[in-house]
């Protein structure tokens, strides 16, 4: 099946949020927000600072309570279970501030999160081995791999805390602006590393402001703005929407 398929498909949805709000005090920082995230469909999350889009990430991944609404897994409810229990049904995420194990190297970094997957618990060494060399050498970080994490350029953080993803074994990756500050040479390598993921049948849903990356990596786009899902597809329709385009660039 293709991305464009399973995006049609109900029988393929493996994220369902329904009609989630979220206020803080008096703030509504996500109002009825409804979005499925089908099997190996990349779904592109966009919308200007302080539109809701971490706090809808920190709803499904259990960071935080919705104040109402639901979201379920493969049908089954995720609300009041704990952010660890929720990884360990296979929802992996980034986070906009990388938090990386500053002062580990960039292999250990990466072996933390393999000694919590479950696949590679019992038969460790090899393929846990294969598969470190395979992530290192995807990311480029394969010569740095004794370095601390710390020690590292800010594109390199970022490709770190992607390949820490990559080698856990999650089905759905929930990426928050993990492309910000990248340099264009960058730019190509993450979106064709997103793109083989994808083909290899993994789900994403990522969180990103370059309308070029948008374009390139979506094959469906969610507008948020102040809360709501104004709209959602392509990212062609999605951009060339004039009243979107107002409010992304600010000119309301
Ligand atoms: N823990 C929190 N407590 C209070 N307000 C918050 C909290 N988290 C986010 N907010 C507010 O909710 C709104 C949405 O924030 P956020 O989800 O981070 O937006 P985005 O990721 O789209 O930039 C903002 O107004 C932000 O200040
Ligand atoms: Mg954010």
């Amino acid at each position: 099946m293709t991305a464009a398929q399973n995006l049609t498909d109900p029988a393929k949805i493996l994220l369902q949020v329904r009609g989630l709000n979220k206020n803080f005090g008096g703030l509504q920082a996500i109002t009825d927000v409804n979005l499925d995230l089908p099997s190996g469909v990349i779904t592109t999350l966009v919308g200007p600072n302080g539109a809701g889009k971490t706090t809808l990430f920190n709803m499904i991944t259990g960071h935080l309570v919705p104040s109402s609404g639901t979201v379920h897994w493969l049908g089954e409810s995720l609300n009041g279970i704990a952010p660890w229990r929720i990884a360990r049904k296979g929802i992996a995420r980034t986070f906009q501030d990388l938090r990386l194990f500053n002062h580990m190297t960039v292999q250990e970094n990466i072996e933390t999160v393999m000694e919590r997957s479950s696949w590679l618990w019992q038969r460790r060494s090899v393929a846990m081995k294969q598969k470190i060399e395979q992530v290192l050498d995807e990311t480029e970080l394969a010569s740095k791999r004794h370095e601390r994490a710390v020690d590292l350029a800010y594109a390199e953080r970022k490709f770190l805390s992607l390949a820490r993803i990559m080698a856990g074994d999650a089905t759905l990756w929930l990426l928050d602006e993990p492309a910000s500050g990248l340099d264009p040479r960058s730019f190509d390598r993450f979106v064709a590393l997103l793109k083989s993921y994808a083909q290899r049948g993994v789900t994403i849903c990522i969180i990103e402001h370059n309308l070029d990356i948008v374009i390139r990596l979506s094959d469906t786009v969610a507008f948020l703005d102040q809360g709501k899902l104004l709209a959602q597809g392509s990212s062609e329709d999605i951009l060339k929407d004039p009243h979107l385009a107002a409010i992304y660039f600010g000119d309301r």
